[in-house]
């Protein structure tokens, strides 16, 4: 070195942003981004998408999970560079119209949120749940790997085991997401 700014070197309070097409709930958003900004931000703050909730932001709760191509994550853990035309669905995007989503419905009846805070990361969680199911995907707790798994109340736990319930209504939402899998 001699003394002079070395100018090769990354500057990391300069963003780099990246053109996106994303595709939320069926709608779509031509959006730029900032290449370290989450999902569950850009959702929230970006997009006015409030469903996903920011509990931890740390991938420990479950409250900001949501759907991509059909499969939960975490979106305080996924950066949404890297989901150029995937499809995003969350909480809001469940019902089929003013039809709601079975899901929701059995929540409702089973009294299965007392806040709600956590509720749209179970909703979606459980959505992704009965389709690993559904394809043949087992759990820690599976008896028989080589078998259909049943989703009786020990599955549901398990697989429900990364979406958190501050208010404690986990029997009630075990129950609600047995009902829909029966
Ligand atoms: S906010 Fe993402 S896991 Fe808690
Ligand atoms: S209903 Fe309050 S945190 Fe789950």
């Amino acid at each position: 070195m001699n003394g002079e700014a070395d100018t090769t070197r990354w500057d990391a309070s300069t963003p780099v942003t990246v053109d996106l097409r994303l595709s939320v709930n069926r709608d779509e958003y031509p959006i730029t981004v900032d290449t370290r900004e989450t999902l569950l931000d850009t959702l929230r703050e970006r997009l006015d998408l409030t469903g996903a909730k920011k509990g931890c932001d740390h991938g420990q709760c479950g409250a900001c999970t949501v759907l991509v191509d059909g499969r939960r994550v975490k979106s305080c853990l996924t950066l949404t560079v890297t989901l150029d035309d995937r499809e995003i669905t969350t909480v809001e995007g469940l019902a089929d119209g003013d039809a709601p989503h079975p899901l929701q419905t059995a929540f409702v009846d089973h009294d299965a949120f007392q806040c709600g805070y956590c509720t749209p990361g179970q909703l979606c969680s459980a959505v992704g749940m009965l389709a690993e199911a559904a394809a043949g995907w087992p759990s820690v707790v599976t008896p028989d790997m080589s078998a259909a798994p049943r989703l009786d109340d020990d599955e549901i736990r398990e697989r429900m085991s990364g979406n958190l319930c501050r208010c404690g209504a986990y029997v009630n939402i075990v129950a609600a997401i047995g009902e829909v899998a029966r």
